[in-house]
């Protein structure tokens, strides 16, 4: 069985629908803090299967202790965690204390259950501005907000684990810009408030509930002026995810892992993508770039493609065009 942690958020969620479709037992830990239980009867809608849900905080150790004693678990797969950059610097130590103690508590019971089998969410934010693109695995990491500095923390963590026991095996795995939803409309991304990310705020615009969307900054060295970023649609994404549970299912080590489709898009060639799969005009304004942006951003996906077979199929249009069929659906 693979527990899945955070498995109500926006990838976890997908990754439990590509989990179940494979053939996979699985279990869920989440306390709903940035999702809703409705995405968990859309989970069973959509695969026709049944899992086990925890509802608990993987801060209460005596309930994660008690999933390993009811389960036998033989990988878990770690989304659990607060996400918000912005966030992160008005309330590091809820950051720090979410996503660093909860993973400390989540590794020291499986160390104590005999499981050694991670695959951890962590972000292409851990190589800060980097000096080239495209971002190869092997680059400096270097974080600049809270949130950026738990991820690099925990792959530290969780490399020094392998170090000190040579059973455990760990993926790391590097998201870029995951967008998109499973093409059911049934389960995608629903930021609460206003959305900080540029996809789910142009979908608002498309669907009339925000008015214009603020493009932060015309002036980077582009080819529009516009951030560039490596959009990768979520079921890619997921995808990623079994075939990283099959490798360290297989093997022992620690191993990074770009997931990334190796192409970059800018705010403006995404907004016109958008504009192109709803039918609607998503009205901009250029603003002040924001502050911590960096102007390109996209991977080299070789070693996954190399080391887990695992390469990106879904292209922007279909990334745009399964937000929108979602957002309709939802909004
Ligand atoms: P999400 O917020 O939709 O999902 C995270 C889930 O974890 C939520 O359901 C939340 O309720 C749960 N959770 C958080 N803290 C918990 C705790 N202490 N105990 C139990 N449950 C808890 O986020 P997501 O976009 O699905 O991201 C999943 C992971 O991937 C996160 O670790 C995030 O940092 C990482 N990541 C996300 C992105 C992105 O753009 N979405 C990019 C890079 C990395
Ligand atoms: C953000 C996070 C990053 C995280 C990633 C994936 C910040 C500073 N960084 O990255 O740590 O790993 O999400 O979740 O929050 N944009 C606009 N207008 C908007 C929103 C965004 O022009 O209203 C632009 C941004 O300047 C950027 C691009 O769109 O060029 C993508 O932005 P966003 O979706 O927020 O992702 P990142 O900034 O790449």
């Amino acid at each position: 069985m693979i527990l899945v942690t955070g498995g109500a958020g926006f990838i976890g969620s997908h990754t439990c629908v590509e989990l179940l479709d494979a053939g996979y037992e699985i279990a869920i830990i989440d306390n709903f803090c940035n999702s809703r239980p409705e995405v968990l009867d859309k989970i069973r809608t959509i695969t026709k299967k049944d899992f086990k849900f925890y509802e608990a905080d993987l801060l209460c150790r005596e309930k994660v202790e008690q999933i390993f004693e009811e389960n036998k678990i033989d990988a878990v797969i770690h989304f659990a965690g607060l996400k918000a950059v912005g966030e992160s610097v008005s309330m590091p130590l809820e950051y720090y204390n979410n996503n660093i103690t909860s993973t400390l508590i989540l590794c020291q019971t499986m160390a104590k259950y005999g499981c050694k089998k991670i695959v951890f969410s962590s972000s292409a934010t851990v190589y800060g501005d980097p000096a080239s693109v495209p971002i190869k695995e092997d680059f400096p990491l270097h974080t600049t907000n809270p949130y950026g500095a738990t991820k690099h923390m925990i792959e530290r963590i969780l490399t020094d684990l392998y170090v000190s026991d040579n059973e455990w095996s760990i993926a790391l795995l590097r998201y870029f810009n995951p967008i998109g939803a499973h093409e059911s409309g049934l389960i995608g991304e629903n930021p609460n408030g206003i959305p900080n990310n540029l996809v789910p705020y142009i979908a608002r615009v498309a669907v009339g509930k925000l008015e214009c969307l603020s493009v932060f900054g015309d002036d980077y060295n582009t080819p529009d002026g516009t951030g560039v970023r490596d959009y990768i649609h979520v079921v890619d994404l997921s995808l990623g995810h079994i075939k990283a549970v099959e490798k360290v299912m297989a093997t022992t080590g620690a191993h990074a892992y770009n997931l990334g489709t190796g192409t970059g898009y800018s705010v403006l060639d995404v907004v016109k993508a958008y504009e192109k799969a709803s039918g609607k005009k998503v009205n901009y304004k250029i603003v002040d770039r924001r502050p911590g942006d960096i102007a390109m951003c996209y991977a080299d996906p070789e070693k996954s493609k190399r080391e887990l077979g695992w390469e990106a199929k879904f292209d922007l249009e279909r990334m745009c065009k399964d937000s929108w069929n979602f957002t309709i659906n939802n909004m």
